[in-house]
């Protein structure tokens, strides 16, 4: 049988939480044993396996590192069976190492696909982010206001007051500034200890996480997956690259970034249609962790398609083998 070309093929898409499952399924036996590493691995091995029997031309756009640095999912591996359509592909096998590690809430594995070209290659360097959910004027918020404006900004929008916004955070010693400034308008602030991909997603459903805004730096190959999911749910987001010196400058142009200053919108992040699967390793807002019980396991998954605009989420029990 002939491979579907279409990229919105809508079986693709099934094919792709299948992805994200087997990589939670295989990360599920180092929860909470204290090793990043191995989680990671175990992770990338299964995502990396079940990538490879999707009928896709794909390339990774973001992925492990530069193939010098990540002998598996590294940035231009050619994955898929070599059928179907050209896609461009960002992952991140298991987004919250540490909270695997720790047991902590939120690690999730992650996973977009979108017509090849159309995710932008994010060089591995850190990203200021801005985000909310849907329903807001566009651009309501900037990356240009002082995030006390942004807070007071989001709050007229809503016809609040600026108290009852929650904005979530980082947690590094990098944001102090960010989090009192944030801390004088009143709001509250929901401080993550990692995961800001997760973060964002909040954001797409604040009555049920509670969370209105996402603010500050981290990876920005995680800003064009949090890009990707926010483009199927609603919700709008910015993002500009930082850079702490020449080496992550050089890193850019060598993605084919020419204007380093730029601030990029949700859709100059994700230009095209894309599909998004994260599936939750440890529970968390978003889905819910890994369960085991004797003989199997059973992982949530939400899948979604920015064509469309649906959302699924699927329970999947699985026997251990
Ligand atoms: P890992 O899963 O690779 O550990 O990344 C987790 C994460 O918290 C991301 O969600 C976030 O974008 C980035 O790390 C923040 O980087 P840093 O820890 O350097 O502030």
């Amino acid at each position: 049988m002939t491979a579907p070309q279409d990229f919105n093929d809508r079986m693709l898409s099934l094919g792709l939480a299948r992805v994200s499952e087997a990589a939670a399924h295989a990360s599920a036996r180092l929860i909470g044993r204290g090793d990043e590493k191995a989680a990671d691995q175990a992770a990338v091995n299964a995502m990396r396996d079940q990538l490879n029997m999707l009928d896709i031309r794909g390339v990774v756009v973001i992925g492990e590192g530069e193939r010098d640095e990540a002998p598996m999912l590294f940035i231009g591996e050619e994955v898929g069976t070599g059928n179907g359509p050209e896609v461009d592909i960002a992952l991140d096998p298991l987004e919250g190492t540490t909270l695997t590690a720790k047991d902590m809430p939120n690690a999730l594995t992650v996973i977009a696909m979108a017509p090849r070209g159309t995710l932008l290659h994010a060089p591995d360097v850190y990203m200021d982010k801005l985000a909310v959910g849907p329903g807001y004027p566009v651009d309501v918020v900037s990356l240009d206001m002082a995030p006390a404006e942004r807070v007071r900004a989001l709050a007229a929008a809503r016809g609040c007051a600026p108290s009852d916004i929650t904005v979530c955070i980082l947690e590094r010693p990098r944001h102090e500034d960010l989090i009192a400034e944030v801390r004088q308008t009143g709001a509250a602030i929901r401080l993550i200890t990692d995961g800001d991909v997760a973060g964002v997603i909040h954001c797409a459903e604040a009555a049920l996480t509670g969370i209105d805004m996402y603010m500050g730096s981290g990876g920005a190959p995680e800003g064009v997956l949090a890009a990707s999911a926010l483009k199927c749910m609603g919700g709008q987001m910015w993002g500009r690259l930082l850079f702490r010196n020449a080496d992550e400058k050089g890193r850019a142009r060598k993605a084919g970034i020419t204007d380093l200053d730029r601030i990029y919108a949700r859709d100059d992040l994700v230009t095209d249609d894309v599909i998004f699967a994260a599936t939750g390793v440890t529970d968390g807002s978003i889905v819910a962790g890994v369960k085991r019980e004797p003989g199997y396991l059973t992982t949530e998954t939400i899948l979604m398609r920015s064509k469309t605009g649906s959302v699924r989420r699927m329970t999947y029990r699985n026997p251990v083998r």
